[in-house]
């Protein structure tokens, strides 16, 4: 199973800004990402990389453009469509994890699973090894006594439960240190490198900026300076 082609053509977001104006927060003529790809999106804080996460997930619904994946226009779906085509294709690590503090770190790792038809044990079995593969003590009730590091690594195993064919990454090295940094940067890019997935990330760490395929800068909601980098190894 490889990754998806992704195509976006004149995709833009903007927000309401005072009574009248409109701010724009993404203006992308063209974008195309490719199986086998680690895309990085780079740039400045609120550049607009999270915003295009979203708009190329489907999370969120561009003012203009399409973003189609293998073909299927995401803004020609139903929300339900969506949703519907993130879970079958697409695994997305959040900024913010938006991880339930309640749960477990396994019974956090299910939760996309909820709804599945596969068997439960071999659900928990996944989000089980995902886990010990990214080092998260897995004996803790609450997923809020860990660390935040450790948090973060919990959502990246959560986005690969279903071990999709895109992976959306915002800042997946952001509250790491070196070693456990460094396993996640070897995970996203084996993704892209051994298991030819598509990987779109939002990062500043020069780690996982150095085994992208592909940085695209932005500024302000524009590409800035596409720059090609040695293919990912
Ligand atoms: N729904 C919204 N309403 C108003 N402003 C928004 C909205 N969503 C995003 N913005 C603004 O758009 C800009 C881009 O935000 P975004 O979160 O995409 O930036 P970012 O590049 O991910 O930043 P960071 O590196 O801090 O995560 C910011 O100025 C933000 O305040
Ligand atoms: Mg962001």
């Amino acid at each position: 199973m490889t990754g998806l082609p992704g195509e976006a053509h004149g995709l833009r977001f903007d927000v309401r800004a005072g009574r009248r104006e409109r701010q724009t927060i993404v203006d992308l003529p063209h974008l195309r990402l490719e199986p086998g790809e680690l895309v990085a999106l780079a740039g400045p804080s609120g550049s607009g990389k999270s915003t295009l996460l979203y708009l190329l997930s489907g999370l969120l619904v561009p003012a203009a453009g399409t973003v189609a994946w293998a073909g299927a226009d995401l803004a020609a779906m139903s929300e339900t469509g969506r949703d519907r085509w993130r879970r079958d294709n697409a695994g997305f690590i959040f900024q913010n994890f938006h991880l339930i503090d309640e749960l477990s770190p396994a019974d956090n790792v299910l939760t996309p699973g909820w709804f599945s038809s596969l068997s439960v044990k071999s659900l928990r079995h996944r989000a089980e090894s995902l886990l010990e593969r990214f080092g998260v003590p897995r004996d803790r009730s609450h997923v809020s006594l860990l660390s935040r590091g450790e948090q973060q690594r919990v959502a990246i195993a959560r986005a690969l439960l279903f071990d999709p064919k895109v992976i959306f990454a915002d800042e997946p090295t952001a509250s790491l240190d070196g070693a456990s940094g460094a396993l996640v940067v070897a995970a996203l890019r084996d993704l892209a490198a051994v298991e030819r997935r598509t990987v779109v990330v939002a990062s500043h760490d020069p780690a996982l900026l150095a085994v992208s395929t592909r940085t695209v800068a932005l500024d302000h909601g524009r590409i800035v300076q596409p720059k090609a980098l040695e293919p990912a190894r």
